[in-house]
């Protein structure tokens, strides 16, 4: 027996040394870390437990059948993350470059496949050199595989990606398919369809790797990328604050932390925050900041579409999900970006039983040809998708300005909030004072001897009438006007009324949401 222990703990070793000495010190002097330090470093000390140990590839084809590896480039298992169940798997970049093959893809999905069952989250750890060429359409059909996984797993259990490498074409849509996704920034980590040889003899563009694909690109602009990471420990510290937040599955309540902060706190000077000159920017993430336990809130997509804010805090120890307004960025008007980025929080949020508060101020949607021709129409309906559909707890407050479409895409009682309240600051409306003025009173302007003083007497009449929140009220639309200060204490309340919910919808096999 002891023998065959021993052979044992060298198959161990050799499965241990993924591509062997010479590709680990490579990995490490590009900055990387390998597949098993990573998640050395995401697990709790000694509570990792590796599958699939001695997998491997069943190809042949152009030598691979000499150059075989236990793992076959991906480390999977489960442990505990902060105590609690976990999945991952971990890329090999030392195993040919971390190439996804049928038995790499077949891993991957039976770590899915477990974490489903039992309802843990899944972390991917990608660094690969994508479809492993050498095993032609079985690794396309294993990235199928993996794809298909990823969509079953929408919405039961949370899946996040840490991009810790190279990602190219068919590759980047495991992640892209996932819940969140955090990218290093640097030369060795990159994503893209096609890259920048391709780009360039296709279509005469010249790009380097990093403004095609690199971190920055995708957290700003494309909207792929939804947190940033310094380093490769920073990406892990993100991932564990990230699940801090979250359900292990559907069927959970998110995690209640006890943080000490008392939920009736009154927020003093809050008000002072927010210029009643309505024209006048500000920042909300400020107001948040103020409002959830400790000041504590973890911003989602903080880079990109910043006209509006999404994230996750605590309020009176109970996670919540926030989608505010700012103006600090287009006035806090709504663009495409902003309403495909508010719709998708929305749309995980609901999924994981996270309730949701709306801080409004916003004049309505941006306006514009290019806009309009990319579809603001087509994407500013997911936001009302999105916020119809949830069934979570639903809590608005109007801070300051709630014009328009914009006013119901931030969640309204007609659209199915639950409650929603007003600052004495708010202004609700159809349209802006001008704009409005300007259609109402079109004729008598084109008429007037003094058009301008009309214009302002006019102006000042609407603004008296509709730039407050008592028109609404009145009108049974809001639940109360509050002072500012009470705004904690008016959600942590509401929360707690609200923590049964119970809705109901028509069963379906699914809606057809505006994509
Ligand atoms: N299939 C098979 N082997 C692959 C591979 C793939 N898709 N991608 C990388 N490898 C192998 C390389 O052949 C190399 O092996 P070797 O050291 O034995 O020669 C090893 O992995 C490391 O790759 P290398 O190219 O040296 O790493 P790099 O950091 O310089 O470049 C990439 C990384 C991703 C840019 C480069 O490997 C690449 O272009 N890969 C192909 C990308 C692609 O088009 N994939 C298909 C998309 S679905």
């Amino acid at each position: 027996m002891d023998k065959l222990i021993e052979e044992l703990k060298n198959l161990k070793e050799r499965a241990y040394k993924g591509g062997g000495e010479e590709r680990i010190n490579f990995q490490h002097s590009k900055g990387k870390l390998t597949a098993r330090e990573r998640l050395q470093l995401l697990f709790d000390e000694g509570t990792f437990n590796e599958i699939l140990t001695f997998a491997t590839t069943r190809s042949t084809e152009f030598g691979l059948d000499k150059n075989r590896f236990y793992g076959d480039g991906v480390v999977t298992g489960w442990g505990k993350v902060d105590g609690r169940t976990v999945f991952a798997y971990a890329q090999d970049f030392t195993v040919l470059g971390g190439s996804l093959g049928e038995t790499h893809a077949n891993k991957i999905v039976r770590a899915y496949e477990l974490a489903l069952k039992v309802g843990a989250p899944v972390i991917g750890i990608n660094d690969s050199g994508g479809a492993r060429i050498q095993e032609g359409a079985l690794a396309l059909e294993g990235y199928g595989a993996v794809f298909r996984m990823n969509v079953l797993a929408s919405g039961v259990i949370p899946q996040i990606t840490i991009m810790a490498g190279p990602a190219a074409g068919g590759a980047v849509y495991s992640p892209a398919l996932t819940d969140f996704i955090i990218m290093i920034k640097g030369d060795a980590y990159y994503m893209f369809v096609t890259g920048p040889e391709i780009t360039k003899v296709s279509i005469g563009e010249e790009v380097s790797y990093q403004d095609l694909g690199g971190a920055i690109v995708h957290a700003t602009k494309s909207g792929v990328v939804h947190f940033v990471a310094e380093n490769e420990q920073d990406a892990i510290n993100i991932t564990k604050k990230l699940l801090s937040y979250l359900p292990s599955n559907n069927m959970e309540d998110p995690p209640y932390v006890d943080t000490g902060d008392p939920p009736e706190r009154e927020v003093k000077g809050i008000e002072s925050l927010v210029p009643t000159d309505s024209l006048k920017p500000f920042d909300m993430r400020d107001v948040i900041y103020n409002i959830v336990d400790n000041g504590e809130f973890l911003e989602v997509h903080k880079l990109w579409a910043q006209n509006i804010v999404v994230g996750f805090g605590r309020i009176g120890g109970n996670v919540v999900g926030i989608v505010a307004n700012n103006s600090a960025y287009y006035g806090g008007a709504i663009d495409i970006d902003a309403a495909d980025k508010a719709a998708r929080f929305i749309r995980f949020c609901d999924a994981f039983n996270i309730p949701l508060i709306s801080l409004v101020d916003t004049p309505g949607y941006v306006p514009g040809t290019d806009q309009e021709y990319k579809g603001i129409i087509r994407h500013g309906a997911k936001m009302l998708y999105a916020f119809a559909e949830a069934t979570v707890p639903k809590i608005t407050i109007i801070v300051r300005r709630s014009y328009g479409g914009a006013h119901i895409a931030m969640s309204i009682k007609s659209l199915g909030a639950d409650l929603v309240y007003a600052w004495p600051s708010a202004e609700i409306a159809v349209t802006g004072p001008e704009g409005a003025v300007r259609i109402l009173y079109r004729r008598d302007l084109q008429n007037a001897a003094n058009p301008e003083e009309v214009l302002k007497q006019r102006i000042s009449e609407y603004k008296k009438l509709f730039a407050n929140p008592y028109w609404a009220a009145e009108r049974g639309l809001i639940d109360d006007v509050i002072e500012p200060k009470d705004t904690r204490k008016v959600i942590a309340r509401a929360l707690e009324m609200l923590s049964n919910k119970r809705e109901f919808r028509y069963p379906k096999k699914h809606g057809n949401m505006p994509l």
